[in-house]
């Protein structure tokens, strides 16, 4: 199978690293609108697989071979993948501009199917008036560990392209889940939320950073707490998903913090510029900072 991804920022290196790692794909293309952004999205990927020949998980020459299936280019190398998935920005012009591109003018292989990662935008409005519908495919980050593939039908995505979508997550090695297309779909309709109360607990001087994470770590189990997950996940991305969750429903209950709105505009989006709630230090570590 080859498989194109398209966006090489976090979650597209790391869907491109979650295929290319699995026996049945031969070629990952990956795609951004530059090519030195692609690069940066393969560099990724080999200092992940570097991580893991270095604990020993993995053999030089297998992540020798996982780097070597991943082909990097504008999108116009996508010229015969099976699948095309799409981790473009979360903005639905761009992705609806992206499927036109590929359908029309560079993919020939007429049984492409083409999936979105989007986080929460609707499935039906981005493939409306495509030749080929579309469906949603999404990942969770990291990628390549995460086991879930959330399945999302829009309105126009036929039954066995649904069928097909949840196989190939099967054959990754991921536990697919049927979902209908509604704002969030299922697990971001309840993290951002969590997320955003998070920041709203720490905005009113509840408990401070490193006292809600602990409280939430311990109190629920949870790998990380929600300041840090959002920082993780990106701050932009959160405040982006909870516009979509109000402005789809216009329940206040989904309004976004405004701490959230001003750090975002501040360019404290988390571990990718390097300070959010925390600040990320060149030796992998972190220390909460003062609130903006
Ligand atoms: N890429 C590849 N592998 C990675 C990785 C990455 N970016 N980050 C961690 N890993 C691997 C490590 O190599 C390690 O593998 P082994 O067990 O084989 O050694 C394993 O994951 C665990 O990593 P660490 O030991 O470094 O750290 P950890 O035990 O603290 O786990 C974590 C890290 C997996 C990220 C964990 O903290 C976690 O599960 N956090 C919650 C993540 C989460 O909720 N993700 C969903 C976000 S929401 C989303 O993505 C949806 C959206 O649309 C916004």
């Amino acid at each position: 199978m080859k498989v194109a991804v398209i966006g090489a920022g976090t979650m597209g290196s790391g869907i491109a690293q979650a295929f290319a790692q699995c026996d049945a794909v031969e070629t990952v293309y990956l795609c951004d609108i530059k090519q030195e952004f692609a690069d940066g999205g393969k560099s990724k990927i080999e200092k992940n697989l570097g991580r893991l020949v270095k604990k020993e998980k993995m053999t030089q020459e297998a992540a020798d071979a996982i780097v070597a299936k991943v082909k990097t280019g504008l999108n116009t190398i996508a010229t015969d993948p099976d699948l095309v998935v799409e981790a473009a920005l979360e903005v639905m012009d761009i992705k609806k501009a992206c499927f036109k591109e590929l359908q029309e003018n560079i993919v020939k292989n007429p049984d492409c199917i083409y999936a979105s990662n989007t986080s929460s935008l609707s499935i039906t409005e981005i493939g409306a008036g495509l030749k080929t519908p579309i469906i949603g495919m999404h990942l969770f980050n990291p990628a390549p560990v995460m086991k879930l593939i959330e399945v999302i039908s829009g309105a126009n995505t036929p039954k066995e392209t649904t069928e097909k979508v949840i196989e190939i997550s099967k054959t990754l090695g991921k536990t697919p889940v049927q979902v209908n297309e509604a704002p969030g779909f299922v697990v971001n309709r309840i993290l951002i939320p969590l997320i955003n109360e998070g920041i709203f607990v720490y905005s009113e001087g509840i408990s401070d950073i490193e006292g809600i994470d602990t409280a939430m770590k311990l109190g629920c189990n949870h790998p990380m707490g929600p300041l840090e997950l959002g920082d993780y996940v990106g701050l932009d991305i959160v405040l982006a998903i909870m516009d979509v969750l109000y402005n789809e429903t216009k329940d206040s209950k989904y309004r976004a913090c405004g701490l959230l709105r001003k750090m975002v505009r501040a360019g404290h989006l988390g571990v990718k510029s390097g300070i959010g709630f925390y600040k990320y230090n060149e030796d992998r570590t972190k220390t909460p900072v003062d609130k903006l």
